[in-house]
């Protein structure tokens, strides 16, 4: 079965009748800021290197990530996105039983399943389906050499978060049982890394992070990802059967200079912290919303009311996420991203309008 996503703007524009052009598309989690200058730049310039191939081991790509997280090269694999990652981890791992948090990203079970893992959940719990380290251990305790358990860390869509010493227990415990920890870092960047284990590397063979690029530098249309760990001999199985070529020679040019953009990293940063500030009590203010706590750049809503909120803003060219069809949720809940500043108040005041005329 084929996972939907968010951010499918052709099709929502269609299943909608709106105009392409001008609907605001809050359904994908992508840096309002778009492409940054020095990134464009740099893209232009490496144009016509389009008619090599690219080098097929990525070296200098992933030399650039070695030196940005202080790792060796070999801890680096490079992918179309973390996407590509997930599916050749799976592929290389196949781990007889997989854990994971729900609700969370459905592509992992996608991937596991193809390589007939078998698939457990552990349910979080409304409202705030917020991490339990307690109830994390009395899973894993289930969990036997060569398993694996995954953790989006923040959560999408539900933006939790499990702080680095409770990530620190479970590592310890996972190293111990010789169970694989899969961490989706995707979102990290949008936290300034604090809570991240890439720096905790080195101490667990079994820690296997996954990150993309597609994201907080607003380049979901390039693709770009990686996949880290200090696990010798899996990282060389991943490398060795890899399909060749998958990472592109633009993106390949663009990693070092888009690592290196420190200036766009900090304006991000910034522009995210304000507006989802903003957004959060915005959306607070709606007696039929309950507004979780936020760590990136989306929010988790869970709504009261009568209304498909996804199809009245959708016809009005405003798209957001319902969570449907993730495992452990239904219709009421969504998640939103934050946007401009101006396409965030056009939100706010589009609800207010809906949800106004619901109440009376
Ligand atoms: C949690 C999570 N991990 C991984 C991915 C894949 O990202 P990429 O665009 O790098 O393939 C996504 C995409 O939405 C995601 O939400």
């Amino acid at each position: 079965m084929k996972v939907e996503h968010g951010g499918n703007r052709l099709y929502q524009a269609q299943k909608w009748g709106v105009d392409l052009q001008t609907c605001i598309d809050f359904s994908a989690n992508i840096n309002p800021l778009g492409i940054s200058p020095r990134v464009r730049e740099c893209l232009i310039q490496n144009l016509d290197y389009l008619i090599h191939y690219p080098d097929p081991d990525y070296q200098l790509a992933r030399q650039a990530v070695a030196t940005y997280h202080n790792l060796s090269t070999e801890q680096v694999l490079l992918g179309n996105g973390a996407i590509e990652l997930i599916y050749q981890l799976a592929r290389c791992l196949k781990p007889k039983t997989v854990v994971l948090p729900s609700p969370t990203f459905m592509e992992y079970e996608q991937a596991f399943r193809e390589v007939s893992s078998d698939i457990n959940y552990i349910e979080l719990r409304p409202p705030h389906f917020e991490y339990q380290l307690d109830s994390l251990m009395a899973n894993l305790a289930h969990l036997d050499s060569g398993d694996a358990f995954i953790l989006c860390n923040p959560n999408n869509p539900t933006s939790s978060l499990m702080k680095k010493v409770d990530l620190l227990v479970l590592a310890e415990e996972c190293t111990r049982k010789g169970v694989y920890l899969l961490l989706d870092e995707a979102f990290m960047d949008f936290l300034e890394d604090v809570e991240s284990l890439i720096p905790e590397l080195a101490r667990f063979s079994q820690l296997f992070i996954w990150r993309s690029l597609t994201k907080f530098y607003a380049i979901p249309g390039l693709r770009l990802g990686y996949l880290v760990s200090s696990h010798q001999k899996m990282m060389k199985l991943l490398r060795d059967t890899q399909i060749p070529w998958m990472v592109n020679t633009l993106a390949l040019s663009i990693l070092p200079v888009l690592l290196e953009d420190e200036s766009y990293r900090q304006k991000t940063l910034e522009y995210i912290a304000r507006e989802r500030s903003f957004l959060t009590s915005s959306l607070q203010e709606f007696s039929e919303l309950t507004v979780g706590s936020a760590h990136a750049n989306y929010i988790f809503i869970h709504y009261h009311g009568k209304l498909d909120l996804e199809a009245e803003l959708g016809k009005l060219g405003i798209f957001i996420r319902s969570c449907q069809n993730y495992h452990g949720l239904d219709g009421s809940y969504y998640r939103l991203a934050v946007r401009r500043h101006e396409e965030n108040q056009v939100l706010l005041a589009t609800l207010k309008s809906l949800l106004g005329k619901e109440g009376s």
